[in-house]
């Protein structure tokens, strides 16, 4: 059946998407120790870092910038989206966890503002039926990531590693099967694929956050 088709796929890509960025996600990143060959995903991962010259000025944000903080960012995949997306936070506090709040209010924020773009592109008339449909798909898909980002800031006091680390990857698989569902359909590009990708890429710096936590 048609139906049972469109889940396999789904089931099938998300797994492969999940277990191909898993160890690249939840291991904090350590330039100091090449364990691993770097670069398994070229596409999506920034280049690793050959220790870079203190004093280069940073090109995504211009406050100077809390040097624990930037210490913590490091450690994850996407260092420069972990500073841009915490500073309009002003974190007072630079500790992993106090960090890790942070970044998951960041994710929320943004995932938010990939609700309110599904909404707006569903309420457009000249939005077709199909591509309706999976917006739709999308609109449960990032309120379910917003549930599991709340879940995981409420398990930050109880230290509660195996919740986080959970939720925070349920998170990624809800913003990868919004794309799967656009990428079976060939003719139709999901006008959510950056926003996806970045709420994906945020998600997983939350990952290497709370890897950090003691
Ligand atoms: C990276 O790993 C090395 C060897 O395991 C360790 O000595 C070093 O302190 C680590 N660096 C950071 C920044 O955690
Ligand atoms: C929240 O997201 C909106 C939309 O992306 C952005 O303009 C705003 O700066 C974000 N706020 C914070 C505090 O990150
Ligand atoms: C995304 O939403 C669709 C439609 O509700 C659902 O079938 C799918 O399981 C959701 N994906 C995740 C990872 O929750």
């Amino acid at each position: 059946m048609e139906q049972t088709k469109h889940v396999l796929l789904i089931i099938s890509i998300s797994s492969l998407l999940l277990s191909f960025s898993a160890e690249a996600i939840c291991v904090p990143k350590n330039t100091t120790r090449q364990a691993h060959p770097p670069a398994r995903l070229p596409s999506i991962r920034s280049p690793p870092h050959v220790s870079s010259p203190p004093r280069l000025p940073v090109a995504s944000h211009s406050t100077p910038f809390d040097p624990a903080v930037n210490a913590i960012c490091e450690k994850t995949d996407y260092p420069s989206l972990c500073m841009s997306s915490l500073a309009p936070f002003l974190p007072s506090r630079n500790n992993p966890a106090a960090l890790l709040e942070m970044a998951i209010k960041a994710s929320v924020n943004y995932t938010e503002a990939a609700l309110a773009k599904a909404m707006h592109l569903s309420s457009d008339p000249s939005t077709s039926s199909i591509t309706k449909a999976y917006i739709a798909d999308c609109q449960e898909n990032y309120s379910d990531a917003i549930d599991n980002f709340n879940i995981a800031a409420n398990a930050i006091s109880s230290g509660d590693i195996g919740l986080m680390n959970s939720m925070l990857s349920g998170a990624i698989s809800d913003f990868q099967t919004c794309d799967d569902g656009f990428a079976e359909m060939n003719e139709l590009d999901s006008p959510f694929k950056e926003m996806d990708m970045k709420l994906s890429h945020m998600a997983s710096n939350c990952l290497a956050i709370a890897a950090l936590l003691p």
